[in-house]
Formats: C-alpha cells, structure tokens, sequence
C-alpha cells in the first residue's frame, strides 16, 4: 500500500490521541456517513489473492458508534474485505491489499502500525464460535492476562459478560468449561472476550449463521445495546438482518470481466433505509428484492 505523506503516525500515538475528525474535501466524495466522525476510509481498495482480484474499487468511510453491515452473494468477497480492516489478511498466504485504507486517519498498513495492537483495537466475531478450550472466565481473562494485567479480573469478567447480555446466564458457572454453553451463548461469549480487551470497533462476519433464530435475536439486540460504545461492521447474507440491525449498508456484488473473472465490486453504500427501499443501482434492486444472488 501506498502511504501519503505524515500517514506513517505509529499505531501507538493514535491511541493516545482522541480519533480526529478526517475531512473528505477531494472529487468523488463517497455518501455521507451522517456527518459522524469516521472510523475507516477506504479509497480505491482491492485485494488480490495470488495476483488474481477478489474485490476491487472499493471506497467508501465507516462511521464511528454505527451498524454498517455488509451484504452480497456469496464468493462476492464480503469476508475478504472485513478482514482488511483489522489486518487479518497478512495472516492469509497470497492475499495482497491495495489501495488506501484508513483507520481514525492513520494508514492501517503503514510500516509503523503493529498489526496486533490493530487486532486489539479492532476485534473480530466469527461465524462458528470459537471459545478456547477453557473455562468461561477464563476465556474472558484470555486477553487481560495476555497484557500483562493481573488485577481486577474479576470486575473485567463481569462487566464484559454482563455488556454482552450473558452474565445472569453464566455467574454461577463461571469455573466450567465454555464448550459447556449453547451456541448463541458461546457467541455472546466470543463477544464478551472481544469487549473485554476494550476495542474500538467490532467485526462480526456472519455471527448470527449458525444460530436459532432466538440466539439471533439476542446478538442483534446485544449489537444495538452497545453500539452506543463501540464501531460494528458486521457481514451478513441475511437481508432482514440487515435491515433491522444497521444503520448503514454497503453492497456489493461479483462482476464477471470479459475474460471470464470474477471480481467483487462495491455497488452501493448508503443509509439501510434507503437501500432497502430506494436504492439507486437496478443491481442492488435485483438483490434485495431477491432476483438475484
Ligand atoms: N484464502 C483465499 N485464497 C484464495 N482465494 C480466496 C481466499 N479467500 C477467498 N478467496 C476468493 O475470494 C473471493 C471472495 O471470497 P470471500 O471473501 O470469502 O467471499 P464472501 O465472504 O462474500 O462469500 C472468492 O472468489 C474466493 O474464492
Ligand atoms: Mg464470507
């Protein structure tokens, strides 16, 4: 990635710093975030993997303390594109990111940002939960105890469990294994973990796609209890999902070249609403009303 000129701020100073405000003041503008202060910026960002392109012209800013959910057909590179934003994909052999990607102002893959502070920072839900094999609390500590902090665990497990909406199912248990609860449970646990670190934002690809319905209902209303604190970006191919829990939406979908490939493009970001009941492109249309996809 390129990196402009006085970009090159270390991760660390941008914790100490209050985020700024980025102003957008040059030609193609991307839609109003709400006029919120932004989270990331992207302008132009693809990524390829073993020169091959998944996705590619993607800008537009994610707005801080907002649901911005991300939607499309399947292989149209939904995951790929939430996984720059905490910088999973060096973790991916043969992924290579292009372009430019902001986070508060900085450049994400500037050569000062230490990828796991950015993965402290910037935490991640997965579709399958994933607990470690140990006890709830435990995995609550995991990421406590991995800073070295060796004091107030105890209020740092209750007050993650009880802001990811589990503690009253978990207190008496807290010494037993977290394989021991449900699957929505084990959800909002790898939720709990995630908050317990104190992130920035929150990246959710697909979490709710293994759940019940009434596990599903308890992550969305968990997600709108605390997006009051935290930045969600969150990958679903449930458009009801969608609509009901965020507050902005990007589409994208798979265009196929010429040639033959197959390439993920940014169709559409705007407000939920407005997406879903007025959007501008007939691609975006042909999805949400199901015609395609
Ligand atoms: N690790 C990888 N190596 C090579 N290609 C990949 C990898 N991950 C995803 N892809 C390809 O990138 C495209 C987008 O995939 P993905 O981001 O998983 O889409 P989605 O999450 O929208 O289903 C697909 O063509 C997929 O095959
Ligand atoms: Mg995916």
């Amino acid at each position: 990635m390129t990196s402009e000129p006085g970009s090159e701020e270390p991760m660390s100073q941008a914790v100490m710093h209050p985020p700024e405000v980025v102003r957008h003041d040059e030609p193609h503008d991307p839609p109003a975030t709400q006029g919120g202060e932004v989270v990331f910026s992207m302008r132009e960002l693809a990524v390829s993997y073993s020169g091959t392109m998944a996705i590619r012209d993607v800008t537009f800013d994610i707005a801080a303390r907002q649901i911005t959910a991300l939607i499309g057909p399947s292989g149209c590179g939904k995951s790929t594109l939430i996984r720059c934003f905490n910088r999973m994909n060096d973790l991916v052999v043969g992924a290579e990111v292009h372009g430019s990607l902001t986070y508060h102002g900085v450049d994400l893959y500037g050569s000062k940002v230490d990828p796991v502070e950015v993965r402290r920072r910037i935490g991640m839900v997965f579709q399958k939960p994933n607990p470690f094999p140990k006890s709830i609390y435990d995995n609550i500590a995991f990421g406590s105890r991995l800073m070295g902090k060796r004091r107030d665990l105890d209020d740092i497990v209750e007050r993650a469990l009880t802001r990811a909406a589990l503690w009253d199912e978990v207190k008496d248990k807290l010494k037993e294994s977290a394989f021991a609860l449900s699957g929505g449970q084990q959800q909002r646990l790898c939720i709990a973990r995630c908050i317990a670190v104190e992130p920035d934002v929150i990246l959710m690809d697909e979490p709710c796609s293994a759940l019940d319905p009434i596990a599903t209902a308890k992550i969305e209303d968990l997600m709108e209890e605390i997006k009051s604190q935290y930045t969600i970006v969150i990958v679903t191919h449930n458009m009801q999902q969608a609509a009901r829990a965020s507050d902005m939406t990007a589409f994208i979908t798979t265009d196929v070249g010429e040639d033959g490939a197959r390439t993920g493009r940014l169709v559409e970001f705007d407000e939920t609403n407005k997406i879903f009941t007025q959007p501008v492109d007939p691609r975006t249309e042909g999805y949400i009303t199901g015609r395609f996809g």
